[in-house]
């Protein structure tokens, strides 16, 4: 049941104080990924939600990718990388959006979508939700239809659904 998983997932991830800056405390996903009991749970949870009402994954580099590819396997569909700026080998189209400090860069293949697709974005994290909104923003600007974003951890404090109103989101626990 949702709270024998989200037991499960507390108890694979690990706090790492300070990193990547002083102050934060990184949500490691790496123990729940070397478990396969928790991985496969956390997968088909998300799978099964969306079965049916998606056509394609789309999963935001680097952790977004671990658990998104594993969503589509699932779901028997196909993936997305959202990726850094200049990862992507092909032609690209990229959107920017601002950091606590700075900016980043997405981008996708300008040829990911016909036009119309159903598609399912999943990251491990929903921080402020900027990297969140800037994919949907991409994808939307490439015809897709974004239906729902899966993230494992909402860090609730973050305040991250504010910049995803009247989307479909789901995490699969809420700290904070
Ligand atoms: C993290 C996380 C999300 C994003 C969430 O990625 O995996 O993609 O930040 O933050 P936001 O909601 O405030 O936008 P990170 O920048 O650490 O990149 P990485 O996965 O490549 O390490």
């Amino acid at each position: 049941d949702t709270q024998a998983l989200v037991d499960l997932v507390t108890s694979r991830l690990r706090d790492i104080p300070d990193f990547p800056e002083p102050g934060v405390v990184f949500k490691d996903v790496t123990p729940l990924l070397a478990d396969g009991e928790a991985f496969s749970a956390v997968v088909r949870d998300m799978a099964e939600r969306r079965r049916g009402t998606v056509d394609l994954v789309a999963g935001i580099e680097a952790r977004g990718f671990i658990f998104g590819a594993a969503v589509a396997h699932e779901l028997g569909i196909g993936f997305v990388p959202v990726r850094k700026a200049g990862k992507l080998p092909g032609r690209t189209r990229g959107v920017s959006y601002d950091l606590e400090y700075g900016s980043a860069t997405i981008e996708i293949h300008e040829d990911s979508f016909v036009g119309g697709e159903r598609v399912l974005v999943v990251d491990d994290v929903l921080a402020t939700g900027g990297t969140a909104a800037a994919t949907c923003e991409l994808l939307e600007g490439s015809n897709a239809t974004v239906v729902a974003f899966e993230a494992l951890i909402e860090l609730a404090f973050l305040h991250g659904r504010d910049r995803l109103p009247g989307r479909d989101v789901h995490t699969t626990i809420v700290v904070g």
